[in-house]
């Protein structure tokens, strides 16, 4: 009886600004299906890469095996084209039978078999993006199928949903119903982003009290353009999104494509170290069967990861631009951070800089490193002028960890 009294205050305690099911304290890390594979549904001619049930059974078994799991990833989650083309006689949405035999609840069981969660994907409004059944009229109905399966996330998306005007009660409604299954499910919503491209003014408070991670920006595409774009949109708007972000609540710039088809090695890491200094969400959106090893290894760098992890929960921003290197910082606990120089030159460049120009203050100093590279640089005062090396770009990234010395 203590303890749950205890978890009570516990609760009660994530304030106005949370929504109150626990999750998401740190940035939910997964993978997720949309940006790689689509609304593939072609079984027959692409039996490999159709959305169904043995893409996310495949993908479940990379995240174990391969030591994405060990690293933090644990959502495997399903995005559009999964349902059937109608609700069944009860009205129930149900996955396709062709393409997802065992259905979602035996897909959720073999997930959860692996020690990993099931994510899947509906939208506000009659139907999906890509045209299948939604949730517009049944969210209650819906809340609870999901769970009812074992659902551990649920992605909310919303272009059908021609009257942006409506997000505002329909989301918080889901919410209603969602905590009211008492199973706890990560809530992402795509509101903020479809109130933002029909010029709607943004309620955070609203969207933090009601989301856990929600998007912000247009979707991620397979190149490095798109990449950089939602990086100027993130430093452009960093005095709004930076503090509603915290433990419980996260902006979400969208999937990372590290080994996808576009991204260079160099690329690669300047995704994965800027996605860790934004606390974004790390779903990636990718082929874990084929990956090649280094876009592997930077998606499993532990120092990085442990940036994008820490407890406080904190979103970094951009605090300095240097001609073409713009100069990024997140507070870790205590007196941390992590540092990522973000070069938007073709060339390699030195930054010349004192730490207490990026708002370090701790009088005796820091300890810094190269996380990407590994390199210990030692002992920095925080009033002394030191080189930073960047490598070339667009998008060379010098990454580094700074604790205060003792
Ligand atoms: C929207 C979302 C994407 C994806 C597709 C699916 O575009 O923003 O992330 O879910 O729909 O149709």
């Amino acid at each position: 009886m203590w303890a749950s009294a205890v978890l009570l205050v516990l609760l009660g305690s994530f304030g106005a600004n949370a929504l109150d099911n626990g999750l998401a304290r740190t940035p939910p890390m997964g993978w997720l299906a949309w940006e790689r594979f689509r609304c593939n549904v072609n079984c027959t001619a692409d039996p490999k890469n159709c959305v169904s049930e043995k893409l996310f059974m495949e993908m479940a078994d990379r995240l174990v095996e391969d030591g994405y799991k060990d690293a933090g990833y644990e959502y495997v989650n399903i995005d559009d084209c999964w349902m059937a083309k109608q609700r069944d006689a009860n009205n129930k949405l149900y996955a396709d039978p062709e393409r997802f035999p065992s259905g979602i609840k035996g897909l959720a069981d073999y997930i959860h078999s692996k020690g990993l969660k099931l994510g899947i994907y509906t939208a506000y409004g009659n139907f999906t993006c890509q045209g299948y059944p939604a949730s517009g009229m049944h969210l209650e109905l819906d809340a609870q199928t999901f769970a009812e399966w074992g659902v551990d996330m649920l992605k909310m998306d919303g272009c059908k949903q021609m009257d942006r005007h409506t997000m505002k009660k329909g989301y918080p409604q889901m919410t209603k119903y969602l905590n009211a299954t008492g199973r706890p499910i990560l809530f992402s919503c795509s509101w903020p982003d479809y109130e933002r491209g029909a010029g709607i003014p943004i309620n955070y408070t609203l969207v933090a009290e009601n989301c856990n991670i929600w998007r912000n920006y247009v979707d991620i595409q397979d190149s490095w353009q798109s990449v950089l774009s939602i990086i100027d949109y993130y430093a452009k708007e960093q005095d709004t999104l930076v503090p509603v972000a915290g433990p419980g609540n996260f902006n979400d710039p969208d999937m990372l494509i590290i080994g996808d088809f576009s991204l260079s090695v160099e690329q690669a890491k300047a995704q994965m170290a800027m996605w860790a200094i934004l606390a974004a969400p790390l779903l990636m959106s990718n082929d874990l069967r084929t990956i090649t090893p280094e876009y592997r290894d930077i998606l499993l760098n532990k120092d990085v990861i442990a940036i994008s992890q820490d407890n406080a929960g904190i979103m970094g921003k951009r605090v300095l631009q240097s001609g073409l290197v713009g100069i990024w910082t997140k507070q870790v606990q205590y007196e941390s951070w992590g540092v990522v120089f973000f070069n938007n030159g073709t060339t390699a460049t030195t930054v010349t800089i004192k730490l207490k120009d990026i708002g370090f203050s701790y009088i005796l100093g820091y300890d810094c490193r190269d996380i990407l590279n590994n390199v210990e640089f030692g002992h920095i005062g925080i009033d002394t002028f030191n080189d930073w090396n960047v490598p070339s770009g667009p998008g060379g990234v010098l990454m580094i960890y700074c604790y205060d010395s003792e």
